[in-house]
This record gives C-alpha cells, sequence and structure tokens, in this order.
C-alpha cells in the first residue's frame, strides 16, 4: 500500500480521543514549534464522548471537533459508518487514535485502512486490548512499553511502525508505569507521525517501510 502523503503540501490529520489527550497535546506542540518543517497539520478532532480534556485542547488549538458517542446509535455499525463520516468531512490524509478507546469496524476502516494509526501502551504483541498497561504489571514483566502500529480488523493486530522500551520497576503500580509509558508514548509518536507525513511510507503484509 502506498502513503497518501509527502507531496508538497502538508498532510492533513485528523487525531480521535477519548481522554486526557497528551498525545494529541504533544502533536499540537510539535506542530506549532515548526508549522512548515513537520508536514503534517491537524485539521479536526473527534471522539467517543462529550467533556474530554482532549477535546478542550482542540478547542484551545482553535481546532474543529465532533464527538460520536456508540449510544446515540442504534448499532454498532451505525455507529462505525458514522465515525468514518464525520471523520472524512475532514478529507484527511492520516487518521491518528491517539488514546481513542474504540474498536473501529468495517465501514471505517474500508476508507481509512492503511491511513490509520494507534497508540498503544505495550509491546504488542504483548498485552493488547484495553488493560496493556495493567496486564503487563500482573504479568510481572520486567519490560513493556509502547508500540504505534497501523489499524486493522483485530484489536491491536496491525503492521508496528514503531516501538518504546519501558523498564518496570518493582514499587510501580499501573499509575505510574503508565505514566512513564506516556513519556516515552508520546515523543514516540510525534516522530513516527512525522516521518510518516513527511517521508511518505509503504504496508507490505506486516512490514511498514518509511520512507523508501
Ligand atoms: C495512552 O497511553 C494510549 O496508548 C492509551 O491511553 C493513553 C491515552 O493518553 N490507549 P492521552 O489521552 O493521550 O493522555
Amino acid at each position: 500500500m502506498a502513503s497518501p502523503p509527502s507531496s508538497a503540501r502538508p498532510a492533513r490529520i485528523v487525531v480521535l480521543v477519548s481522554g486526557s489527550g497528551t498525545n494529541l497535546q504533544a502533536l499540537l506542540d510539535a506542530i506549532a514549534a515548526d508549522p512548515d518543517g513537520f508536514g503534517a497539520r491537524i485539521v479536526a478532532v473527534g471522539a467517543d464522548r462529550d467533556d474530554i480534556t482532549g477535546l478542550e485542547r482542540a478547542t484551545r488549538a482553535g481546532l474543529p471537533t465532533f464527538v460520536c458517542k456508540v449510544t446515540d446509535y442504534g448499532s454498532r455499525a451505525e455507529w462505525d459508518a458514522a465515525l468514518a463520516e464525520a471523520v472524512s468531512a475532514y478529507e484527511p490524509d492520516l487518521v491518528v487514535s491517539a488514546g481513542f478507546m474504540k474498536i473501529v469496524g468495517q465501514e471505517f476502516l474500508a476508507r481509512f485502512g492503511g491511513r490509520t494509526v494507534n497508540t498503544h501502551p505495550a509491546l504488542l504483541p504483548s498485552f493488547p486490548g484495553a488493560h496493556g498497561v495493567r496486564d503487563a504489571l500482573a504479568y510481572g514483566a520486567k519490560v513493556t512499553g509502547c508500540t504505534v502500529h497501523f489499524v486493522d480488523d483485530g484489536v491491536d493486530t496491525g503492521p508496528i511502525i514503531a516501538q518504546g522500551v519501558v523498564e518496570v520497576r518493582d514499587e510501580d503500580d499501573e499509575a505510574a508505569l503508565h505514566e512513564r509509558i506516556k513519556e516515552v508514548e508520546r515523543t514516540l509518536l510525534v516522530e513516527v507521525v512525522g516521518r510518516l507525513a513527511r517521508d511518505g511510507y509503504r504496508i507490505e503484509g506486516r512490514k511498514v517501510h518509511v520512507g523508501e
């Protein structure tokens, strides 16, 4: 699969969030620090719920926002189609799921498969799902970390773009470990999104080639 970005104009990015939005903020800050050089701009921020700091961050940055709540639709498939429609209104080159805690479905992937990036707080394929930090800790892993990957139709199973490693400390609880993972995760996500946008990419099976 060939990449859409890497042309003269900056790549258009829609970011999806469900919570505090510190990964979104890291992207906003990196783009603001180098608007011409970063190679991408965020054109909208979507969420699956109201009243989250992630949406406040977007509004503060002057970005349009939209909310697609599962409970507003008759079925999961209808929600998925509505989300795909809301995202496509902003004509993104890349969609970034930055702490978006919903699994997208067929309609969304039909439109945005191969250009939707997710960040997960564990070293995939270990500890997929909603409790990656808790599960790594409970398992007794000595290292964990974060994974930035393309989204496919599984739960955190898509082709891996980059990973960052974080050591687990004896005194860690879930919150402390997640906080250290998020520090690494924010840097990694900014670096990956910038490279995808500036250098382009190809997905061949499970391998992602950036800038080749
Ligand atoms: C991140 O660790 C992400 O991987 C996980 O939830 C966290 C979101 O953090 N799914 P934030 O909302 O970007 O602060």
